[in-house]
């Protein structure tokens, strides 16, 4: 990939002007565009990010000015050098209010207009060594997959340090996409079960039903369908590592028999008298309030002190801000790497934004805005505007529907999750986008009200 180049745009009507400036920006590493008229520049910068831009004031129909007002909000960090024949306080003082960082009187006075080009190619590079910088950091900050350099998260880091060799069950608590599953992983790497496998079981997509078997597997002939003998995720993780994902969705009937397992280390498949010996280290995680469950019921209180043992708490992104520049940087060049755009870096604006984010759905939502941001991105940094637009309406808030957000106060009616997946033909990410819950809520209710049956 070529390496990018800032861009400069140039809006005159006068041609010479536009054929000098534009020759004097090539040289100086800008990639160039010109507009012969108001308008015309008005639509670039709505299209294009710019980073530097001669502004011709006087243009006949849409002048310099007008340009800066219609393009006020959208140009997000473009440096305007207005240019002008008749110097009037009047017109100065209103193009700095309107954003004009520069005031070149005609004719040009080349050695300042290339002073001006090479500031801001020297910005630009500046902007894309700290990215990388950033990048390069993020890496070797990584801890088994895990990205972050705040005390919080050194702490943490330190923790699995210490306890994976050891313990025997730990419970992962946290926020939707705080990083839970990478730390489970992380643990099982650095335990002594390392070249064992690491089997996932997620609580909230097994029908209640089938959970037992899933879980302890059956014998041939225990239930219609079951045509033959098989082992459950507990024997598969023989040895190794079984990972409860989202455990306070376990049913109450399988949490007394998971107990029981974990006590006496024997378990018996659906159907079967025998008892059969396993051996795996449990990690189990959480976005719940397990305590609460365990008081109003919902989860046993003598299993929660089983698997919570040893607890690891992953903190909210908003909690560890230090960390967005560096997990934006290695979002950023993964995505920019899979989509072959070459973005090496973002605004400050951009920067700005993202560190303001409240981040509800934590480092998975900012991994899919980034990764939003990169498709909209038509320039070579990432601005404000492909954030706001990755973003959508609801802003870093999270009000919007999406796979991260929380779900709605009132749970969607077994007609409203029907007309959903129907409007959306049967595809779940979509239905589960309109009725403003996660995906696996939606099988959850599509459980509940048997709607695929
Ligand atoms: N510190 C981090 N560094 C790099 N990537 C991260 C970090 N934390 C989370 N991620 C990424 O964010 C996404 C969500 O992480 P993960 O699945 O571990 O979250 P979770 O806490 O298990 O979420 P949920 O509660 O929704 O299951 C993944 O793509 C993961 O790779
Ligand atoms: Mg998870």
């Amino acid at each position: 990939m070529e390496s990018p180049k800032p861009v400069l745009l140039v809006v005159d009507d006068d041609s010479h002007v536009r054929t000098l400036l534009a020759a004097l920006g090539k040289r100086q590493g800008f990639d160039v565009l010109t507009c012969d008229n108001g308008l015309e520049g008005i639509e670039m910068l709505r299209r294009r990010h710019i980073d530097l831009m001669f502004l011709d004031l006087h243009m006949p129909d849409v002048n310099g000015l007008d340009v800066l007002k219609a393009t006020q909000e959208t140009s997000d960090s473009t440096h305007v050098a207005l240019i002008t024949g008749m110097a009037s306080i009047d017109t100065a003082v209103q193009a700095v209010k309107l954003g004009a960082e520069d005031y070149l009187p005609k004719p040009l006075d080349l050695p300042r207009v290339t002073e001006t080009m090479q500031a801001i190619r020297w910005q630009f590079e500046t902007r894309t060594t700290i990215h990388k910088s950033d990048a390069a950091l993020a890496e070797q900050l990584e801890f088994h997959g895990i990205i972050g350099r705040s005390p919080v998260m050194t702490e943490l880091f330190d923790l699995i340090r210490r306890l994976a060799p050891h313990a025997r069950s730990v419970l992962i608590r946290g926020e939707t996409g705080s990083g839970k599953e990478l730390v489970a992983r992380a643990f099982h790497r650095l335990g002594p079960r390392r070249d064992k496998r690491f089997v996932t079981v997620n609580c909230s997509a097994i029908v209640e039903t089938l959970f037992e078997s899933e879980l302890f597997g059956h014998v041939r002939g225990a239930f219609t369908g079951a045509s033959d003998n098989k082992p459950g995720f507990f024997e598969a993780a023989s040895g190794g590592t079984l990972f409860l994902d989202e455990v306070g969705e376990l049913p109450a009937t399988v949490q007394g028999k998971l107990l029981r397992v974990l006590e006496t280390g024997e378990l018996q498949r659906v159907g079967s008298v025998e008892g059969r010996r396993v051996d795996v280290r449990v990690v189990a995680a959480t976005n719940r309030d397990l305590e609460k469950e365990v008081e109003g019921g919902g989860f046993r209180s003598d299993l929660y002190y089983r698997l919570n043992v040893v607890e690891i708490v992953v903190p909210p992104l908003r909690d560890r801000v230090e960390d967005i520049p560096y997990l934006t940087a290695a979002f950023l060049r993964e995505y920019s790497a899979a989509f072959s755009k070459a973005i090496p870096g973002l605004t400050p604006n951009a920067e700005t934004v993202l560190a303001q984010g409240a981040w509800p759905g934590n480092v998975r939502q900012l991994r899919n805005v980034i990764e939003r941001a990169c498709l909209l991105c038509e320039g070579h940094l990432l601005t404000e505007r492909d954030l706001v637009g990755a973003l959508g309406s609801g802003g870093a808030s999270g009000s919007r529907a999406t796979d991260d957000a929380a779900p709605p106060a009132v749970p969607p009616s077994k007609e409203q999750v029907s007309a959903a997946l129907h409007g959306a033909g049967g595809n779940k990410v979509l239905a589960s986008r309109r009725l403003g819950v996660s995906r696996r809520a939606l099988y959850r209710l599509i459980e509940k009200h048997r709607l695929e049956a």
